[in-house]
């Protein structure tokens, strides 16, 4: 006989119980997901262009008229066409109460890649309802589940490719922690096999077709044993399939510091890692090459994938009218990102090519966020120019 519980336990039993069966539904459903899209047999790419709130908009619009001057071709042909999606902002996500509002949602999943500004993401304190991120709710909602993250530093011998899982850890479920008691609360960690392996491939594939001979997988598995755990084991039973690959194996901690060790960190490659972790330490990486606001960031899923900027929305640039000097490189090397997912990768190149330029090497333009330099629109023609040049 089982001794009865209290009300209070019960009451949270019946919580985890739903948490287990959606959790079994979304290893169901990632059992039956089709293989990555070819976008080179679709008859047409469809980019849809996301702007967000804050800033989002007025850089996401700068990007765009990059992407559509490289793809000008491919656009004449019908081969791509752009879409602009508005309606992703925290007005009408309160308004919905919704962390994607439904039409906004339908309009995303009509698209093949998204291109996407920041979101605010309403914290305690702030005039909104505490609705779930945007972010990560479009990760779950497309199965976005590799989150990309190259940082690079070359006079410094960093080139580092994060893969950041993306839909599990403590964000699978990371709204639906349960307050047991008022001493009690309790927040859920996951991990599935079929989570584990597909970002471990999605890395290792990475690795095998860019050349690189080392993964580095990174966990807390000494103490998060059990889903820590199957992350790892995960990662090393698909190691064996990419001999040629060496897998390392790190505890967060102690990766953490020695990514500040210059004589240690050229060693690292490509970086596997659960969500949580990936979300910390690619902040941490990100630094060394300039900050958040220089790095771009790629969502991959089968289906779909989204290009994001990782800094914030700046709302109080546009409370000041600022917005049209905020600085759009971080969305544009987002656009890099997307260019050469969608298999155009010569075009990738140039766009690369012509932001080192612009930024760090020939500097005719400045972006200081204010009037005291020039407009993000007028630094994506300066990028645009660069590029006929090249
Ligand atoms: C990121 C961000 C998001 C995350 C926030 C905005 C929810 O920090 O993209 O890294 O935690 O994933
Ligand atoms: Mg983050």
């Amino acid at each position: 006989m089982t001794m009865a519980h209290t009300p209070e336990i019960e009451a949270a039993m019946e919580k985890f119980a739903a948490i287990l069966e959606e959790q079994n539904i979304r290893i169901e459903k990632m059992k039956k997901e089709k293989d990555f899209v070819d976008y080179s047999k679709l008859d047409k790419i469809i980019i849809g262009v996301c702007g967000g709130d804050g800033i989002g908009p007025a850089i996401t619009s700068a990007a765009q008229k990059i992407l559509e001057f490289l793809l000008a071709d491919e656009i004449a042909k019908g081969k791509v066409e752009f879409k602009v999606i508005d309606g992703l902002t925290i007005e009408n996500r309160v308004a919905a109460n919704k962390a994607i509002p439904d039409d906004v949602l339908a309009e995303l999943k009509a698209c093949d890649v998204i291109l996407k500004g920041p979101t605010t993401t309403p914290r305690a304190g702030d005039p909104w309802p505490n609705i779930e991120s945007a972010n990560v709710a479009m990760r779950k909602e497309l199965d976005l589940f590799a989150n990309v993250r190259p940082v690079k530093v070359p006079d410094q011998g960093i080139d580092w490719t994060f893969y950041r899982e993306n839909t599990e850890g403590g964000y699978a479920v990371g709204s639906k922690g349960v307050n047991v008691s008022d001493d009690l609360a309790i927040d859920f960690t996951v991990a599935t096999s079929d989570g584990c392996e597909r970002i471990a491939r999605a890395a290792f594939e990475y690795a095998r077709k860019n050349g690189k001979t080392k993964v580095t997988c990174v966990t807390k598995a000494n103490v998060i044993k059990t889903t820590d755990g199957k992350f790892l084991k995960t990662c090393q039973e698909v190691a064996k399939d990419y001999p040629e690959i060496e897998l390392d194996d790190w505890y967060i901690d102690i990766m953490t510091a020695k990514l500040v060790d210059p004589k240690r960190r050229t060693g690292f490659q490509v970086v596997v890692l659960p969500n949580l972790y990936g979300d910390i330490i690619t902040d941490e990486a990100a630094e060394f090459q300039g900050g958040v606001g220089t790095a771009g960031s790629a969502n991959i899923g089968k289906r779909y994938a989204m290009f994001e900027a990782i800094h914030g929305s700046a709302p109080r640039m546009v409370l000041e009218g600022r917005d049209k000097y905020a600085d759009p490189c971080s969305i544009i090397r987002a656009g890099v990102m997307l260019l050469s997912h969608i298999g155009y990768q010569e075009q990738a190149d140039k766009l690369e090519r012509a932001l080192d330029i612009c930024m760090y090497e020939e500097k005719k333009l400045q972006i200081t966020g204010r009037d005291t330099g020039c407009t993000g629109m007028e630094f994506a023609d300066y990028i645009m120019d660069t590029i006929k040049t090249l």
